[in-house]
């Protein structure tokens, strides 16, 4: 018995990656996220403030392309298209989170972007609001409409009090419609818009669920942002969010914090268990993408950081980069980052021992100088990163709000080492191939 024991062992520490089945979600420790830091290859440059509405009558803040099936960009009748949250103008700035929908936009050129409007009917729609998602475009021409259906976060005055203390309620499930699209000299249409349906909720296992939330919990739960991602590799087909540990969603574990040697000096401050952001995941079974199996979360960090939002997925050979978005406020008590882009990278599979990229777990970081000038930031698969311009300050320092598409970034990944290697113009996206090839 002790031979096998320690054979196990022996085999389990020299495979770095799971089936994606296995109970095995990697952690981002305390001491990692401790040498989170400004790097010059990874700190974006400064957005200019003359910058251009894309759509002047609505705040625009997350986006994200229609896919095919494999990944790469649709391209309709030589359209590319995009959708992005949107709420109009009339709402303030920081209300636009509680009256968002999704808006459709599309281009020939990727640069010049036309707003078509909401494609859908907001009374069929599921949750008050309609928060990010992803859309594919299917073999049979179907588009596969994903996002968040959220309650409304004003319902009894928005916030209310739980023994940890004011939180903001707003339930949230993974929802998805479908749409036929068509493209003429007037633009892209999507039409025969389908039945919304919930595809998941949170189980209270792996995922908090708002009850859990509400006996104890933090700023905000998330069970958002579904992301469809084919593995290149396998050919399976997943979809990821973002998510909140489950059951033990206060249990700071070991690896939560970091190796032997630095559990033994690190304190870990009161309150740090209360952040616990993970990275769900679920199989999907059925062509449609309407049958899915909830499974153990990739990444979590409890102990670390609150959200791990809008996560994706880049793929290069067997080396796959797990992104995802997070704010300054979100990192836990004695920890600190900026708001940006972060990025774990592992090899062999999508369940893997994910480790933070460039030693900093940086990809994409707002410069210091302007520390919330961009967010959102969401990877193709071959690099280039669009984002939208959140509040960059002005020359007097004083804040001002974008609500419109940030010049994309092209960023290069190298095994565990990432780097921006170029600035491209507001908004634009150049097509790109399913495996990480740029195209022309
Ligand atoms: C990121 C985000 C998403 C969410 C949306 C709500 O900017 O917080 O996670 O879907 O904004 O507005």
């Amino acid at each position: 018995a002790i031979l096998a024991s320690s054979l196990t062992s022996v085999s389990v520490a020299a495979s770095s990656n799971w089936g994606i089945e296995d109970d095995y979600t990697a952690s981002w420790s305390r001491q990692q996220a401790e040498k989170v830091a400004l790097t010059e290859e990874t700190t974006a440059p400064i957005i200019d403030m003359d910058f251009e509405d894309v759509a002047p009558d609505v705040w625009v803040w997350d986006t994200w392309p229609l896919q095919n099936r494999d990944g790469s960009l649709a391209n309709v009748k030589g359209y590319r298209i995009a959708f992005a949250l949107v709420a109009p103008r009339t709402y303030t700035w920081h209300d636009r989170h509680t009256e968002a929908r999704i808006g459709m936009f599309y281009s020939k050129n990727g640069k010049d972007w036309t707003y078509a409007g909401i494609p859908y009917d907001y009374d069929n729609a599921l949750g008050h609001m309609q928060w990010a998602g992803s859309a594919m475009l299917d073999e049979k021409g179907k588009v596969h409409f994903f996002y968040t259906a959220t309650t409304d976060m004003n319902a009894n005055g928005g916030k209310e009090f739980n023994k940890d203390g004011w939180v903001q309620r707003a339930e949230q499930r993974l929802a998805k419609t479908t749409f036929d699209i068509s493209a003429d000299k007037n633009g892209v249409h999507l039409t025969n818009e389908g039945d919304h349906q919930i595809l998941l909720e949170a189980d209270g296992h792996h995922y908090e669920t708002i009850e859990q939330f509400q006996e104890h919990g933090n700023i905000i739960t998330g069970f958002r942002d579904p992301f469809f991602f084919k593995d290149p590799n396998t050919g399976e087909e997943y979809i990821i969010w973002e998510g909140q540990a489950g059951t033990n969603r206060n249990d700071i574990k070991p690896e939560n914090i970091g190796d032997k040697e630095y559990r033994e000096t690190h304190t870990v401050p009161d309150r740090a268990e209360f952040y616990n952001g993970n990275i769900g995941i679920a199989k999907v079974l059925d062509n449609d993408v309407t049958e899915l199996e909830l499974l153990p979360p990739l990444l979590e960090s409890v102990g670390v950081n609150h959200q791990l939002e809008r996560p994706h997925v880049v793929v290069k050979g067997d080396t796959y980069y797990l992104l995802t978005i997070s704010h300054e406020f979100t990192f836990a008590p004695g920890l600190s980052g900026p708001d940006g882009l972060y990025g774990f990278v592992g090899e062999g599979s999508l369940r893997t021992d994910y480790k933070p990229v460039n030693g900093t777990g940086l990809v994409v970081a707002n410069p210091a100088e302007k520390p919330f000038q961009a967010y959102s930031w969401w990877a193709a698969p071959d690099g280039q990163v669009i984002s939208f311009i959140n509040e960059p300050l002005d020359e007097n320092g004083q804040v001002q709000f974008g609500g419109t598409f940030a010049p994309t970034l092209k960023v290069s990944f190298n095994g565990d080492k990432t780097k921006i290697v170029k600035e491209m113009e507001a908004g634009e996206i150049k097509p790109f191939g399913p495996y990480g090839r740029s195209l022309r």
